[in-house]
């Protein structure tokens, strides 16, 4: 059996008191309801072949602010035009523009189309009139339009319409599509609204009040079509890369670390010597780092520190290493670089926090001096956490790279031997990912050496990894293009996954 909704019967009713045809516009105004409400019913009012639509599409044209202000005081052009025929069809632009009384802003563009319109030439600073012209279609559609604006393009005369491109470039007018919308009632749509229609009110939402006064029972329910297509909507979405930096925090809090941060400027002190880097390792040459022309050096922290880091390089100091032997140069590790990994920032910590346990976390930006392509950029960020206490051991380690991977969904992970100049034992985490079958390289890790740990004055092993967090990202989305993350292409973020869940 047929069933009507309320909006759709009134329709029908504002329908036949239209004699049935009317516009869409007529019959809100007719029934009381909202435009949406009507367009609404109308579907499936068609579907049931009671009523029909017709469309007509239709340009409008409306003028804009500029326009009317030209239409009432005549185009600038034109004003010029006037004001070279009082003083004699030929004056110098200046005394042209005086008596215009043209606002300054119009000048040139009058001045462009007088020349355009071949209405004068100008020639040494002098405005010479050629011809008298006629009103053009451009001013009288301006002239039209203040008499009525909004107008239908297709009924103004061709010659007319012809100056819509030029007048619309130039700002005095805007056109628009429109769809105008005509109902009528089909020879069923008349059999029904004969027969006779009651509206019965409709509640479309069951309230506890109609529950508890037992009203529920008298009144229609509206029916629920869960078919209907709703409006596509595209609300603000967290960006993947923040998503991913928000999941990967949560799951070191749960771990019982603590968040640092630091500067994205280091010197090449922490960045690099420190960690026990000698001088001339090949990543700080220009090639991977980034340094800073201006200012160029930074602050060396204090004297015993700075002694402990260059005996260490030299000879090995203290710690049964012979170093690197060669001249440490306090000038170098002065030197101000982006830093190029967060290491920096956690064993600036450690030197500051050295009472064990001390268990801290980074998520941070990163540079390094790369070519840019689907694997690399220069700009990017990684996860980097430390853990110092009495009697912690590669096993800790392992196990808690374990449990992060674990928590971000990557069940099986392997470790292999590696090497970092400032751990001892190194190792290089593998994890696999189903959806590319694939092993695939996620951090680095390791014990800081002795020769990192002297001269710094920290006491007890620290176990430390580090990673890129874009290669993660890539791999919990399916991406192969790293710099598809940064190029806020909004169709693409639309269509990945990660937004349809
Ligand atoms: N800093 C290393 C990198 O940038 C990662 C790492 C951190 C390795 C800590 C060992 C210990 O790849």
């Amino acid at each position: 059996m047929l069933e009507l909704r309320g909006n759709e019967q009134k329709t029908l009713l504002a329908l036949e008191k239209l004699k049935g045809k009317a516009p869409v516009e007529e019959i809100v105004n007719e029934s009381g309801l909202a435009h949406a409400a009507v367009m609404r019913g109308v579907l499936s009012l068609t579907e049931n072949n009671l009523v029909l639509i017709h469309e007509q599409k239709q340009t409008l044209v409306s003028v804009t602010e500029e326009g009317s202000f030209h239409a009432k005081h005549e185009l600038p052009e034109r004003r010029l035009l006037n004001s070279v025929e009082k003083l004699g069809g030929e004056a110098p632009v200046t005394a042209v523009v005086k008596d215009s009384g043209l606002e300054k802003k119009f000048i040139s563009v009058a001045l462009g189309w007088l020349n355009r319109k071949k209405w004068a030439t100008i020639k040494q600073g002098k405005l010479t009139a050629i011809q008298k012209p006629a009103t053009g279609a451009d001013e009288q559609l301006l002239a039209l339009l203040t008499e009525n604006s909004p107008l239908v393009v297709e009924k103004l005369n061709p010659k007319i319409q012809n100056s819509i491109s030029t007048l619309k470039s130039r700002g005095l007018i805007e056109v628009e599509e429109k769809t105008n919308r005509t109902l009528e009632l089909t020879e069923d749509g008349w059999k029904l609204v004969k027969k006779g229609i009651t509206v019965q009110q409709e509640v479309s939402q069951l309230t506890p009040e109609l529950i508890r006064t037992g009203n529920w029972r008298n009144v229609k329910l509206r029916r629920f079509d869960v078919t209907a297509p709703g409006p596509i909507s595209y609300p603000g979405k967290i960006h993947p890369v923040q998503q991913i930096i928000q999941q990967v925090k949560e799951i070191f809090l749960e771990m019982g670390f603590t968040e640092i941060r630091g500067d994205m400027v280091e010197t090449a002190f922490w960045n690099f010597d420190a960690l026990f880097q000698p001088q001339d390792h090949p990543a700080r040459d220009m090639v991977d780092t980034f340094y800073l022309s201006d200012p160029k050096e930074g602050k060396l922290p204090k004297k015993s520190m700075v002694d402990g880091v260059c005996q260490t390089h030299e000879n090995g100091w203290t710690t049964g290493s012979r170093g690197w032997e060669y001249k440490w140069s306090p000038e170098e590790a002065k030197k101000l670089v982006l830093r190029t990994h967060t290491t920096a920032t956690t064993i600036r910590y450690l030197t500051q926090h050295q009472d064990p346990p001390v268990k801290v976390f980074s998520v941070d930006r990163v540079y390094r001096n790369e070519k840019l392509d689907y694997k690399h950029l220069a700009e990017f960020h990684q996860i980097e956490g430390i853990i110092m206490d009495r009697k912690v051991t590669l096993r800790d380690l392992m196990g808690t790279l374990k449990e992060f991977y674990h928590k971000l969904g990557l069940e099986k992970v392997q470790f292999w031997p590696s090497y970092f100049p400032y751990t001892e034992p190194s190792l290089q985490s593998t994890v696999f990912v189903p959806e590319l079958n694939n092993w695939v390289e996620l951090c680095g890790m390791g014990i800081f050496r002795p020769e990192v740990l002297a001269p710094l004055g920290v006491k007890h092993p620290v176990l430390a990894w580090g990673g890129g967090l874009e290669r993660l990202i890539l791999l919990k989305m399916g991406l192969e293009d790293i710099r598809l993350l940064y190029k806020n292409d909004l169709g693409w973020i639309r269509r990945n996954p990660i937004y349809q869940q």
